[in-house]
């Protein structure tokens, strides 16, 4: 027979245990207010119902999510499959799947976020077609769906190259805790073609040679001069000329203003324009932000959606401007 001091030794050991299992990122409760709606080991009476696949057992569709007015009514058709979605896997690897496309999809949420076009961020270059369900959560393992999108909170976070999960302080430090030379995550090796190659030279190139990253342009070059929103000495995200979930355009350089250029005045940005590259052509891309305030050099030429403000257009601007390339202008 156990004594109440063996007892309370052996409560206190199981909630040490626990307490070991479980950082405290672990156990926030599941609350739009927390951030947090994965499961943990304490899901139902005190973990009664960790492990438990068969959600239908004890939530009620019509009852659940009162304070959730964004979601509430589309889990409510999508019914049980959705989920370990937003909740995870509950501790149990013969669950549901966790199923993402079953709402982002061009159907319901054709938007969020624009998912039309070709080419897609695969974890494999030029791999073209949609994205699955394992590529979203590499990308964004716990998502809130409160319909803002929050950097540390909708991010996976990955270690830095010193080893720890710190917090990013913009979208590129995402990219380039894998777009690297030497510490790259396990599971996302990439292979250069060759020494510059972008896909691990960028994160030099951001830091210290490419005019849209760290290294601030002069604004005193001949042909200066930005639209609305965009300033000299303002760093550049890699998703305002790259998307990540559906492009028509070759190394997923956006295809539409919409799906980039993020600080762009809206009465620009929102006009929808196209951007079509090829054989190094980025006239259309450029010019989004670019519009020169003297005009030199054919510099009134319409790049073919509409704006116009960059010189060479229709030539091939790779020459003088790419990822890591100081001479001329550099990019
Ligand atoms: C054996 C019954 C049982 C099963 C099966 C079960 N739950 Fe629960 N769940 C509970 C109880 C009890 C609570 C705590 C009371 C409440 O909030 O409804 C709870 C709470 C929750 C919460 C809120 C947690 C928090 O921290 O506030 C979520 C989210 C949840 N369950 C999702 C799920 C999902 C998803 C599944 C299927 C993978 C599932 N539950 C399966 C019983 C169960
Ligand atoms: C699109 C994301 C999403 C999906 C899918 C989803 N939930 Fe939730 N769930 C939430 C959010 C957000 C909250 C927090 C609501 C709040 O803070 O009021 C939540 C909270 C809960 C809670 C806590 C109490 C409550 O009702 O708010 C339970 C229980 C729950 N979910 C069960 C489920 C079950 C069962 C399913 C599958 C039928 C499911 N959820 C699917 C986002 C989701
Ligand atoms: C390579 C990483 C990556 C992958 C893979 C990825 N995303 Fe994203 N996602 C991002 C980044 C970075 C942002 C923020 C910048 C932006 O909006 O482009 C974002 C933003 C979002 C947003 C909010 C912004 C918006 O457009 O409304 C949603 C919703 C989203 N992603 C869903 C998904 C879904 C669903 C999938 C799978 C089909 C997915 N993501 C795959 C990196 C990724
Ligand atoms: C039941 C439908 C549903 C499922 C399943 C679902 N989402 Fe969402 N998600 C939403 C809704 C609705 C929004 C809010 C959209 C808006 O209005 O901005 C959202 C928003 C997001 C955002 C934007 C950031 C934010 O907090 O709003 C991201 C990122 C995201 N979802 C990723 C995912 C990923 C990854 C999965 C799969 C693991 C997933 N979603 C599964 C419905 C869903
Ligand atoms: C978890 C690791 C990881 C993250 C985070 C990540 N990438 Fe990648 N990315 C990869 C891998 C792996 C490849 C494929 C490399 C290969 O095939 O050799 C790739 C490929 C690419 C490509 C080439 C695509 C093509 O089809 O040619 C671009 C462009 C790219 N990433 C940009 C980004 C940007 C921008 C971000 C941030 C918004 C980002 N990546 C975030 C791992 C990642
Ligand atoms: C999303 C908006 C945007 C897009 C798209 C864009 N740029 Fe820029 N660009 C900027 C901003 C903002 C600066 C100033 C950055 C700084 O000062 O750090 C800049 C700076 C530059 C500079 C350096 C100017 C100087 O004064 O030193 C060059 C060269 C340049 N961009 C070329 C290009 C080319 C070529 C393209 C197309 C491939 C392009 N940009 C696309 C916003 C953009
Ligand atoms: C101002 C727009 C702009 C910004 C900002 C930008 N890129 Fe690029 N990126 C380009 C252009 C244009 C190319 C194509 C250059 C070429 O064809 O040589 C490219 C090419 C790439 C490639 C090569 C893809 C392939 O398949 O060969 C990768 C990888 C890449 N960028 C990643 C990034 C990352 C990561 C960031 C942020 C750290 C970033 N880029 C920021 C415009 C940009
Ligand atoms: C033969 C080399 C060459 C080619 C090809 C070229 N550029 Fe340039 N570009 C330059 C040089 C050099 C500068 C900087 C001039 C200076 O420093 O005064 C420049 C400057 C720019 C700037 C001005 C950035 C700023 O804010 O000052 C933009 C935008 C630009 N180029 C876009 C393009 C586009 C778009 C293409 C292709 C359609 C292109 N360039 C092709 C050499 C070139």
């Amino acid at each position: 027979m156990m004594n109440h001091v063996a007892i309370c030794v052996l409560l206190i050991m199981l909630v040490l245990l626990y307490s070991c299992d479980n950082s405290d990122a672990d156990t926030e409760a599941v609350s739009l207010e927390s951030g947090n709606l994965i499961l943990t080991a304490l899901h139902g009476d005190a973990g009664s119902a960790w492990r438990l696949p068969d959600c239908a057992a004890c939530h009620v569709l019509d009852t659940i999510h009162q304070g959730a007015e964004l979601i509430r009514g589309m889990v409510r058709d999508k019914e049980y499959v959705s989920c370990t979605g937003c909740h995870g896997r509950n501790g149990s690897d013969d669950s549901e799947p966790r199923r993402c496309g079953l709402c982002h999809n061009r159907n319901d949420l054709p938007q969020t976020p624009w998912l039309d076009g070709q080419h897609a961020h695969h974890f494999t270059a030029e791999k073209t077609g949609r994205l699955n369900d394992e590529q979203c959560i590499n990308c964004h393992v716990a998502a809130d769906m409160d319909g803002q999108f929050e950097l540390n909170r909708d991010l996976t976070g990955y270690p830095d190259a010193r080893g720890i999960v710190s917090p990013y302080g913009s979208v590129s430090e995402f990219c380039l805790r894998c777009h690297n030379r030497d510490h790259q995550q396990s599971g996302f090796e990439i292979v250069a073609s060759r020494f510059d190659d972008p896909l691990v030279a960028v994160e030099d190139a951001f830091n210290f040679i490419d005019q849209h990253g760290l290294i601030e342009g002069s604004g005193t070059r001949t042909y200066a001069g930005l639209r609305q929103g965009y300033e000299y000495r303002s760093v550049v995200a890699c998703t305002d000329c790259h998307a990540m979930h559906g492009t028509d355009n070759v190394k997923l350089i956006i295809d539409s203003s919409m799906k980039g250029v993020t600080q762009l005045d809206v009465s620009v940005r929102e006009v929808a324009h196209r951007v079509t590259v090829s054989e190094g052509n980025y006239a259309q891309l450029c010019v989004l932000c670019h519009q020169m305030d003297v005009i030199l050099d054919d510099g009134d030429l319409d790049t073919g959606n509409g704006l116009s403000g960059v010189h060479e257009v229709g030539s091939n601007c790779r020459t003088c401007h790419t990822h890591g390339e100081a001479i001329q202008a550099g990019l």
